[in-house]
């Protein structure tokens, strides 16, 4: 028995990352995933690999209405109805905010914000008709604190889990549940420059981000995106059967404070 046996779950930003770790859990755990994003040729190899019987590719662009509406059509085509989504998909940019363009910021909201409204404004009302289900938004440390240079990613983190507030108390009654899991520095190619640069040193970089984190975070690591993963599920399947509308930090201990030594 999979925690997540007979669920249709959508994962958008499943091509890598943290949403690659979900696909590949939740499929893992008896669920049939609907990978969504705008890296295609990534996305599809997933799916294969993971196999038409339990995964399918859409092309989503978070931001773009139509694809969402487009992508809730083909995975009732394929899965046959939606009861979970993970809003996953998400950018950063770093920049000082009086240096940020306004076109970089609204880059920035029409993803990470825009992106997670569209999706449960979209979704839920298919998850109501399946019978109810599960919506994780992805948040992130920076939902609950600052942190400088990442002020236009921070401020639609903090959106984020306000609109999982409340979606959870409008949603609730008709048996969905909202959470959002708050990461903190998770190995991903969002904080690894060497996995996004090719120009740059990956073994060089790798050593300045664990270094840093090493510094930063009281158990001296940066997260996997498969412990993100875990949270995820933990959050879609029943063992978080009476829980909606909270914030789940995880995060190796960096919003508790700092290590002095
Ligand atoms: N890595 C971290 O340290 C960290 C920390 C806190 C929160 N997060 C959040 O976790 C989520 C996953 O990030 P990750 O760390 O796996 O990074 P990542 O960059 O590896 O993955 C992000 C995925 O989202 C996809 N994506 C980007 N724009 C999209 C769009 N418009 N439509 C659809 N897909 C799009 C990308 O193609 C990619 O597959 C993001 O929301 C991110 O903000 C990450």
């Amino acid at each position: 028995m999979g925690k997540l046996d007979g669920r249709v779950v959508v994962i958008t930003g499943a091509a890598r990352g943290q949403g690659e770790q979900e696909a590949r859990l939740f499929v893992a755990e008896g669920a049939k995933v609907v990978l969504a994003d705008v890296l295609d040729e990534q996305g599809r190899a997933l799916a294969g690999e993971l196999g038409e019987s339990a995964a399918a590719y859409v092309h989503l662009d978070v931001s773009q209405e139509a694809d969402w509406v487009a992508a809730v059509t083909a995975a009732k085509k394929t899965f046959g109805k939606i009861d979970g989504l993970v809003n996953n998909a998400g950018i950063l940019r770093f920049n000082e905010l009086v240096n940020t363009p306004l076109e970089e910021f609204q880059q920035v909201v029409q993803v990470n914000q825009v992106g997670t409204f569209l999706g449960i404004r979209n979704v839920a009302p298919e998850i109501e008709a399946a019978g109810g289900g599960t919506i994780v938004n992805t948040a992130s440390y920076t939902a609950l604190t600052g942190m400088a240079f990442v002020g236009a990613y921070a401020a639609t983190k903090h959106a984020v889990l306000g609109l999982t507030r409340v979606a959870a108390v409008e949603l609730a009654g008709k048996k969905i549940r909202v959470n959002a899991v708050c990461p903190g520095a998770v190995d991903t190619p969002m904080t690894n420059p060497a996995a996004l640069d090719p120009a740059a040193d990956p073994v060089e970089s790798r050593a300045a981000v664990d270094e840093l984190y090493r510094k930063l975070v009281p158990m001296g690591r940066m997260g996997q995106p498969e412990e993100v993963a875990a949270l995820a599920l933990f959050l879609t399947g029943d063992d978080s059967s009476y829980i909606t509308g909270q914030p789940f930090v995880i995060d190796g201990g960096w919003l508790a404070g700092v290590s002095l030594f």
